[in-house]
């Protein structure tokens, strides 16, 4: 690796054009910290157009902030923002745990001044930092990545890669795997566009991208569950209270990854044009919650518990038995993992045809325990099946926060 701690990746490409200017920016930005930084950027940027005033740079809200410290990274229990961009890149051969720990502080400091509406440290444009919109950026290891870098003692008890569910996997590689990822949401899809563009300066010395995935939600009242693209309400049942997450989503113990979790991602296509093709009561029936209200068929309700007991004048359960949210469940108690996914659409697709679905996020404390069993319930007989296929498919583990001063995954180097 040509970089010493603390070096920025050399410009290269048309980047040079500007070579003079951004070494200003860059250094006057290192000199100082915050606020500042972003603002003597901004006169730096301005000097070359003689009497035009810069604008003030916007305030930072704070409603529009999302703390980057703590014992978990963010992104996770923050209340999903409406757009995201999942960024999964593959470690240069050289990168060495020196390297890697070089990049995570990196990241880690620009993470950290993005999310508080500051620029990044080679930002030449710092007025697009100035209001986050809740931006959070949660970066995730592959169970590759620990072996390349010579840290194969500290990957995660049990984390590997997931086995196949052969019934509906159409797995694409364009799509799935990867050393690193970055999770990059907030609400505002140009400060993702612009934050990915920041921290993929960061990461070009390290490591080659490997696929970007960009999702969306409805930007609905705060508190409200959202709609996916089939029109269902999509999230109902989740870990809500500190103590679901504490129980269902953080790793506990005592090694250095306490406090983070594990991502399953998976991009699972809709059948959209077949979908249409069913009336209202079987789409349904494939959930087992109205669409109307996301109640349960048994309830009235969104949040009314369902009744998996109950039959219908026909004798069945009123919630069938091949229904989504009858096997999701199984035998265990609700909320069994975080769902947090991004509805998709990169249509048309390479065929023609269109290509929409879900970015498929859930995350917990055991993958083995608690994704696994309930994908392969899924699996086996899920009414949802015939109008959703997996094409995408990778795992990540999270590390846990960081306090200031500090940087991300720190303690798997000590
Ligand atoms: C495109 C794919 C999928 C769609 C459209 C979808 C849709 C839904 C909907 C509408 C609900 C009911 C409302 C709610 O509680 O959120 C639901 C519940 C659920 N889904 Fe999915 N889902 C998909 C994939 C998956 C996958 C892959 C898994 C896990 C392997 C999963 C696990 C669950 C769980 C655990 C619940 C809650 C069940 C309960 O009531 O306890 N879903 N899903």
């Amino acid at each position: 690796m040509a970089e010493r701690p603390g070096e920025r990746p050399a410009a290269s490409g048309p980047a040079r054009v500007y070579s003079r200017r951004r070494l200003l920016v860059t250094s006057a930005a290192a000199a100082l910290s915050g606020a500042a930084a972003a603002a003597v950027g901004v006169g730096i940027a301005d000097a070359g157009s003689p009497g035009a005033a810069a604008p003030a740079a916007p305030e930072t809200r704070e409603e529009d902030t999302v703390p980057f410290y703590g014992l978990h990274q963010a992104g996770v229990q923050s209340p999903a923002q409406s757009a995201a961009a999942f960024c999964a890149f593959d470690l240069h051969a050289d990168v060495d745990a020196a390297a890697l720990r070089r990049l995570l502080r990196l990241l880690s400091d620009d993470i950290a001044r993005m999310s508080a509406g500051r620029a990044a440290l080679a930002d030449t444009a710092p007025e697009l930092a100035a209001a986050p919109a809740r931006l959070t950026v949660t970066v995730g290891f592959g169970p590759s990545l620990f072996d390349k870098v010579g840290l194969a003692a500290a990957r995660p008890a049990g984390f590997a890669d997931l086995p196949a569910f052969p019934t509906i996997d159409r797995l694409d590689p364009t799509y799935g795997g990867g050393d690193l990822l970055l999770q990059i949401c907030a609400d505002d899809a140009l400060v993702v566009a612009h934050a990915q563009r920041m921290l993929f300066k960061d990461t070009r010395a390290f490591a080659t991208a490997r696929w970007t995935q960009r999702g969306f939600l409805p930007q609905g009242p705060a508190g409200q569950t959202g709609r996916n693209l089939m029109g269902q309400v999509d999230g109902t049942v989740n870990p809500r209270t500190d103590a679901d997450f504490d129980r269902v989503v953080w790793s506990t113990g005592t090694g250095w990854f306490t406090g983070g979790t594990f991502l399953v991602f998976r991009r699972i296509r809709m059948e959209l044009d077949t979908w249409d093709e069913l009336d209202r009561s079987a789409m349904e029936a494939t959930i087992g919650r109205r669409l109307s209200t996301g109640a349960p068929l048994t309830g009235t309700a969104e949040h009314d518990e369902p009744d998996l007991d109950a039959v219908d004048a026909t004798g069945l359960h009123a919630i069938a038995d091949f229904a989504h949210l009858r096997l999701a469940r199984g035998d265990g108690p609700a909320a069994q993992l975080l769902r947090r996914p991004y509805s998709y659409d990169d249509s048309p697709g390479a065929d023609g045809a269109s290509d929409v679905g879900q970015l498929f996020c859930a995350y917990q404390a055991d993958i083995g325990a608690q994704f696994v069993p309930m994908q392969q319930r899924l699996a086996a007989g899920d009414l949802l099946n015939q109008w959703i296929t997996p094409v995408g498919s990778a795992v990540f583990a999270i590390p846990p926060g960081c306090a200031p001063g500090g940087f991300l995954a720190e303690g798997m180097f000590s």
